[in-house]
């Protein structure tokens, strides 16, 4: 890889498409970096893996908007979904502690990793329903045919949303994240049209609790304690929106990379043929270190002076930890910029660090897993259709993910 010999231009097209290089950069030059994002709106981009995890676990940076120095009359422009809509304040991602213990305590009770296991065979069959709306056709857009689709319907599925509404949210969720780059109008009438509707929805399985997630989390006590109506919608919403974008990414980024890495891929379609499983698991892991879809961790505010890597933090300032750059840290992986699918000792922080973590890994790993498996498995041949640099890459800030993905292969 070349790392650029001047400071890279940051959030520019070529950016978006090979973040790594200005990455590199920032991690041998300018490790704690303080830039202007496109919103306008500045902050610290953290690089290295160190100071990322020790960043990622530290208390004195708080999650909550209200400590943005610029936040006077609370009219932020971190972008934050829902962050302004009071009734989804109280989510996981936007809360510190206590109010985070509590909630994700309650959350924990009905998200086990039991209810994950058992969900496996609906997640099969959700993936294999996928693939054969295309397979007859020699070629599909893989962004848009399978990986948009699955995590929507799989998260509605663990939840509760009966099938008939499945797809009122699948087209929600979608504007959601198609109206990102900038369009808060956009975003902001999908969110509240979610949010009524997850309301409503949780309104209605009170009269009758059922075995699902939702019903689980109307249940959940914890001394006595339960989650609100407000809460239960506001942790529905985090459920849908950080396992929905997060999960195309990781199999959109996951099969970009396998195409563009034959050995490695070759070694695992051979594994899998042989019904074999660890490389598969390591091989996932790797695929998140590599090229992850959560380049920078959700926002954080300081809430007192600090110093993360050898820079001074003010009280207010934002703080952006850029998991992708700490994932490509050579300080902290061997051939950091090789794709290893069976690489040992692979601690990334993909799926964050601390108190954050992500909550949905489990389901997330079974779905990453089963699309990937299921794909090389089903279409041995999978090629992609345009030129590698025709790909084109979302711009947003928190995710990296392609906008679409066309392939082809011999028609089953
Ligand atoms: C938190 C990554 C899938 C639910 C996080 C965080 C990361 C992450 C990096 C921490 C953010 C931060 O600290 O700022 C991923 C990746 C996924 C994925 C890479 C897919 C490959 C999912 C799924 C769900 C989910 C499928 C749920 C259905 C959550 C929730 C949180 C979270 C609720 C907040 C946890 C908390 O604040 O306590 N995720 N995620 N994620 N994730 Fe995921």
């Amino acid at each position: 890889m070349n790392v650029p010999s001047a400071a890279p231009e940051l959030f520019t097209w070529e950016f978006a498409t090979d973040p790594y290089p200005a990455y590199a950069w920032l991690r041998q030059h300018s490790p704690v970096h303080w830039t202007k994002l496109p919103s306008g709106v500045e902050a610290w981009l953290v690089t290295r893996y160190s100071d990322a995890r020790e960043a990622l676990a530290d208390s004195r940076l708080s999650k909550n908007p209200e400590h943005h120095a610029e936040d006077a009359g609370g009219k932020s422009k971190t972008g934050i979904p829902g962050e302004r809509s009071a009734n989804l304040m109280t989510h996981l991602l936007n809360i510190d502690p206590p109010d985070h213990t509590r909630l994700r305590r309650l959350v924990s009770k009905a998200f086990t990793p039991r209810r994950i296991a058992e969900f496996a065979p609906r997640v099969q069959q959700l993936t294999d329903d996928l693939i054969d709306g295309f397979a007859s056709r020699g070629e599909a857009d893989l962004i848009h045919d399978f990986a948009f689709p699955l995590p929507i319907y799989a998260i509605c599925d663990l939840l509760g949303v009966p099938r008939e509404d499945q797809d009122d949210l699948r087209d929600w969720a979608g504007m959601m994240i198609r109206h990102g780059g900038g369009q808060r109008g956009g975003v902001a009438r999908s969110v509240k049209r979610i949010r009524a509707y997850l309301a409503e929805l949780i309104h209605r399985k009170r009269d009758g609790l059922g075995e699902d997630l939702i019903s689980g989390l109307i249940r959940a006590s914890d001394h006595g304690e339960h989650l609100t109506e407000n809460e239960a919608a506001a942790m529905c919403f985090v459920l849908l929106f950080a396992g929905f974008e997060t999960t195309i990414n990781l199999i959109g980024n996951g099969v970009h990379t396998l195409i563009r890495h034959p050995q490695e891929r070759a070694r695992l379609q051979e594994s899998i043929q042989r019904g074999e499983r660890a490389l598969l698991d390591s091989g996932v892991e790797e695929l998140l270190r590599y090229d992850g879809p959560v380049e920078l961790a959700t926002w954080r505010f300081a809430t007192e002076p600090l110093v993360i890597g050898q820079q001074r933090i003010a009280p207010g300032d934002p703080v952006l930890v850029v998991l992708a750059a700490a994932n490509r840290d050579p300080a902290r992986f061997a051939g950091p910029d090789t794709v290893d699918l069976n690489r040992r000792d692979n601690q990334h922080l993909g799926y964050g660090h601390g108190i954050h973590y992500c909550l949905g890994a489990p389901l997330a790993r079974l779905e990453g897993r089963m699309a990937l498996e299921t794909l090389l498995r089903r279409l041995p041949d999978l090629q992609l259709a345009v030129d590698p640099d025709d790909l084109r890459w979302r711009g947003g800030l928190i995710m990296r993910g392609l906008r679409d993905l066309p392939v082809r292969f011999s028609a089953v």
